[in-house]
């Protein structure tokens, strides 16, 4: 009975501590279709659907790079210097919608973007579905993961996000704690927690993700000074209210994803923490605060993905070249 009853009463504790914070545990995927993540996993790592034949979505959203490329902007097809950050895809199907004016509702409409964009990819969907039909090893693949013969974008699409859905990562030190275990993290790194809820990072970035759930003005207090032409989501909305007006970033994984900020301008987590201190919430931080919230962000990161590389099926004959010059 006494037993029971401190069975009964940890839960209890376990269930407090998870209600009473603002932050929850990421929780990997569980209903994924297997058979179209492994065939999305191809195509991510495909530089074939690109016009030189170089450039995957795995270039600028590299996994061993926490899903970026640690660049102020991408680099794009010949070389084009992209105008924004490349935002991680860990964990990106808890955005409330993707890229940073969140103008795609889903990773499946997100997909599409980059593959047709003249400073990215520069590839058409057109293109790309008559290369991938010219790979017999692809056309088998997408019969078994859809059951039709047909290849279209929307399949191609489908199957890139149902492999995302897989990249979320799980078990970070700071969700153990959240789940129970207190000396998962550090007491420089509970306070620097305590200081992220008190100081109010909490009323933006919160939720499993860490952000990501809402969208923002970047400079509430104070306007954020950058020679980047993004105007945020203005472009979505057209509403004068939303310019400078930004997807709050998830903050998961925050310790590999620099450089910071939709325009990369931070390169260390201590610049950006300053700077969200003072532009959002009209807050100067000591060093020791920064050093302690850098600490507490640094408990985010999480099991990274693990899998083997793909290896892709061969061209054949019919499959058009690459032109990585042109
Ligand atoms: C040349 C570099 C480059 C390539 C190639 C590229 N991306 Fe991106 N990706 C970016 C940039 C830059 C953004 C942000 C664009 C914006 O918000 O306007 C982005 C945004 C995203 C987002 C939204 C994340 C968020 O938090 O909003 C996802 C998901 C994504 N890309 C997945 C992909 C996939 C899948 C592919 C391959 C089909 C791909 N990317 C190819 C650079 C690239
Ligand atoms: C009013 C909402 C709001 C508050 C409060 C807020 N943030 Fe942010 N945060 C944002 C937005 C929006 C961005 C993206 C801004 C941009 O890229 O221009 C961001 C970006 C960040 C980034 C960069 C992430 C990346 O991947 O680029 C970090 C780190 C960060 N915030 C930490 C904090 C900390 C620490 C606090 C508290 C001191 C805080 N934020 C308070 C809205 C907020």
């Amino acid at each position: 009975m006494k037993k029971l009853m401190m069975i009964c009463v940890s839960i209890v504790m376990l269930s407090s501590v998870k209600a009473s914070e603002p932050i929850q545990p990421i929780v990997a995927e569980k209903s994924i279709n297997q058979a179209q993540a492994e065939l999305g996993k191809k195509l991510y790592f495909d530089p074939r659907l690109s016009k030189s034949g170089f450039i995957s979505c795995y270039s600028c959203h590299n996994l061993s790079m926490g899903g970026t490329d640690n660049l102020k902007t991408s680099i794009g097809h010949n070389w084009h210097q992209g105008p924004i950050n490349a935002p991680t895809v860990l964990n990106s199907s808890f955005n409330i919608a993707q890229f940073w004016d969140g103008r795609a509702k889903d990773l499946q409409e997100q997909a599409g973007g980059p593959i047709a964009n003249p400073g990215e990819m520069a590839f058409t969907h057109e293109l790309a579905v008559h290369l991938l039909g010219t790979i017999p090893a692809y056309v088998n693949e997408f019969k078994q993961a859809f059951g039709t013969e047909k290849i279209d974008i929307d399949k191609v699409t489908k199957a890139i996000a149902e492999f995302e859905k897989t990249l979320t990562t799980p078990n970070s030190r700071f969700d153990q704690w959240l789940l129970g275990n207190k000396s998962a993290i550090s007491q420089t790194e509970l306070e620097g927690y305590q200081l992220f809820k008190n100081s109010g990072c909490v009323a933006c970035h919160n939720g499993p993700a860490v952000g990501a759930n809402s969208f923002q003005k970047m400079g509430l207090v104070k306007p954020y000074q950058t020679d980047n032409q993004a105007e945020g989501r203005i472009a979505v909305t057209g509403k004068d209210s939303d310019r400078f007006v930004f997807k709050v970033p998830t903050l998961r994984n925050v310790e590999l994803t620099y450089p910071y900020f939709h325009d990369g301008g931070a390169e260390t987590l201590a610049e950006a923490v300053d700077i969200m201190g003072q532009l959002q919430l009209g807050r100067k931080f000591t060093a020791t605060e920064n050093a302690k919230i850098v600490a507490f962000l640094k408990t985010l990161t999480g099991e990274q993905p693990k899998f083997m590389l793909p290896i892709l099926p061969p061209s054949s004959y019919h499959t058009p070249r690459p032109q990585p010059f042109k």
